[in-house]
């Protein structure tokens, strides 16, 4: 109860300014995944680089367990402020699982259920990345929630293609010091990395799980976009592995979907010089000079010649709103939405530290678990654009089982998908960085197409 009524503030609080689609704000001044590709770019010797994937697992030391009874009717949500008073069919819930009792650190999650088939229908779990980023103020309010924000920026309306109509879905603020998720020990947020945000939630799901025990039989997913492309499969991994190793809960993870995903260095930011290129935003002298000069293998082999290049690029694309080119940019003298600037974190993205330059080894290895692995791409987005997820994918070398082909939704071209062997891959059309907000059919019919295990339709 408690949990809710700071939440009802906050949010009640944050919701005094519209927050247009169209309009991201100021997108170089909210740009987390900028600055770490920029601080990977300027570090030569990376110690971001140590690679998730050769961690070791052989010690396992079971989760902390909270006591649970009781928590799920206190986390029920009557009604948010400003929502609609008709048609609001599903269940919603938000609370704090604590995940470091020592240390009072607890993340908070916002959880809305399908509005038909709840009981029947997978559960999710979306991150949205940064590192910094809101899932709550972004993916649920902005993107695949079941709400809008109106243009008053006092009420909410429902939305038409929220992805809770195929699953139940967890809206988690992940790492400590996102959103609303907090740690009582300082120290913890400049202790922020991969590792411990792929370790606590983890043990924020096995508990949240004994929370809601009726989900824990149940097919689950995992799904998010950009820097989230680290997030989800060092999840997956993570759980895979307990899974074998411990007698608490075994998730029972059928796959993973990864959109405008940020998984590897040297394919991102080629890719996204490249995309530049190809989308007549930089001239061919500065392409030229960026092919002949730039190696991405790693920070250390980004001679300063090669940074001159990408200076000139970078200078060309600064008034370009670079999640989705084709979009306007907010004026500088427009205020950006509050609950943006309220809710997503600037403490981590400065503090974060464990982030290697690849995931690709990790995704390899659940590529070979039998679980479904899904990439997604909304085509029009620059900053994690689809160059790089193609050249990402060349580099995991795996063979065509279904050739490349055009889906189709209500009588369009959704995009494009080409299935490999073990691997999805799945553009949507028009779609920038936030694929949900930019193509919510086209989106939503991705997802259910993901959760189905079903190429999308490849006619109209
Ligand atoms: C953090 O500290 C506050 C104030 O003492 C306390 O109410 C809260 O339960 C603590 N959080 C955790 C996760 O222990
Ligand atoms: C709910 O499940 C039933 C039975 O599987 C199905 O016919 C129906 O289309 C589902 N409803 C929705 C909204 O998915
Ligand atoms: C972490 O933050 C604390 C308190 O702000 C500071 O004293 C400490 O030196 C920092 N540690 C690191 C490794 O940055
Ligand atoms: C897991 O196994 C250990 C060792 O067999 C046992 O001590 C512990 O109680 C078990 N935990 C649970 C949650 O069953
Ligand atoms: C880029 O640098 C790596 C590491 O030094 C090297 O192995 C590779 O051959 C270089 N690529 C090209 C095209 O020179
Ligand atoms: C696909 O997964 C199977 C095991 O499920 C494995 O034998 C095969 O090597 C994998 N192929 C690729 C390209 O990952």
């Amino acid at each position: 109860m408690e949990n809710n009524k700071v939440f009802m503030f906050l949010l009640i609080s944050s919701l005094t300014v519209s927050t247009v689609v169209e309009c991201f704000g100021a997108g170089k001044a909210n740009d987390p995944l900028g600055k770490i590709i920029k601080a990977q770019l300027a570090s030569s010797k990376s110690g971001l680089a140590e690679g998730y994937a050769t961690k070791s697992t052989a010690e396992y030391s079971p989760v902390y367990m909270g006591t649970q009874d009781g928590l799920k009717e206190a986390d029920k949500i009557d009604a948010l402020p400003g929502q609609p008073e008709q048609g609001v069919s599903f269940d919603q819930y938000s609370g704090y699982v604590t995940v470091d009792a020592g240390h009072g650190r607890a993340l908070f999650y916002y959880f809305a259920e399908s509005p038909q088939n709840s009981s029947t229908n997978p559960l999710v779990l979306w991150l949205n990345g940064g590192p910094g980023c809101s899932s709550f103020g972004n993916g649920a309010m902005m993107e695949l929630g079941p709400f809008r924000v109106n243009s008053n920026g006092e009420t909410l309306s429902l939305n038409e293609y929220a992805w809770i109509t195929a699953a139940n879905v967890i809206f988690l603020e992940s790492p400590a010091g996102v959103g609303f998720s907090y740690s009582n020990t300082t120290s913890d947020y400049n202790l922020s990395g991969d590792t411990r945000t792929a370790e606590d939630s983890y043990t924020f799901l096995v508990n949240w799980l004994e929370r809601f025990p009726e989900y824990k039989t149940r097919d689950f997913y995992l799904a998010g976009e950009s820097y989230a492309g680290h997030y989800v499969p060092q999840l997956a991994q993570l759980i895979l592995q307990n899974n074998k190793i411990t007698n608490q809960t075994v998730i029972n993870l059928q796959g993973i979907a990864i959109g405008n995903a940020w998984v590897d260095f040297e394919t991102g930011v080629k890719g996204m010089y490249d995309f530049f290129w190809t989308h007549a935003l930089i001239s061919d002298e500065i392409n030229q000079g960026i092919q002949l000069n730039c190696n991405f293998s790693t920070p250390n082999t980004v001679t300063e010649k090669c940074e001159d290049y990408l200076d000139e690029a970078d200078d060309l694309v600064e008034d370009i709103f670079i999640f989705d080119i084709y979009a306007p940019l907010c004026s500088s003298s427009s205020t950006t939405p509050p609950y943006i600037n309220i809710i997503n974190s600037d403490m981590v993205e400065e503090l974060y530290h464990d982030s290697p330059l690849t995931v690709l080894p990790v995704i390899k290895e659940l590529m070979n678990s039998g679980i479904s692995i899904w990439m997604y791409s909304g085509d029009t987005d620059g900053r994690v654009p689809v160059t790089s997820t193609r050249y990402s994918i060349n580099k995991l070398t795996t063979s065509v089982k279904t050739k490349w082909y055009p889906w189709y939704n209500k009588e369009q071209v959704g995009g494009y998908a080409i299935e490999y062997e073990n691997l999805t891959f799945v553009t949507i059309r028009g779609a920038g960085h936030f694929v949900p907000s930019y193509q919510p059919a086209r989106g939503l019919a991705f997802f259910k197409s993901f959760l189905e295990g079903k190429l999308p339709p490849s006619s109209f």
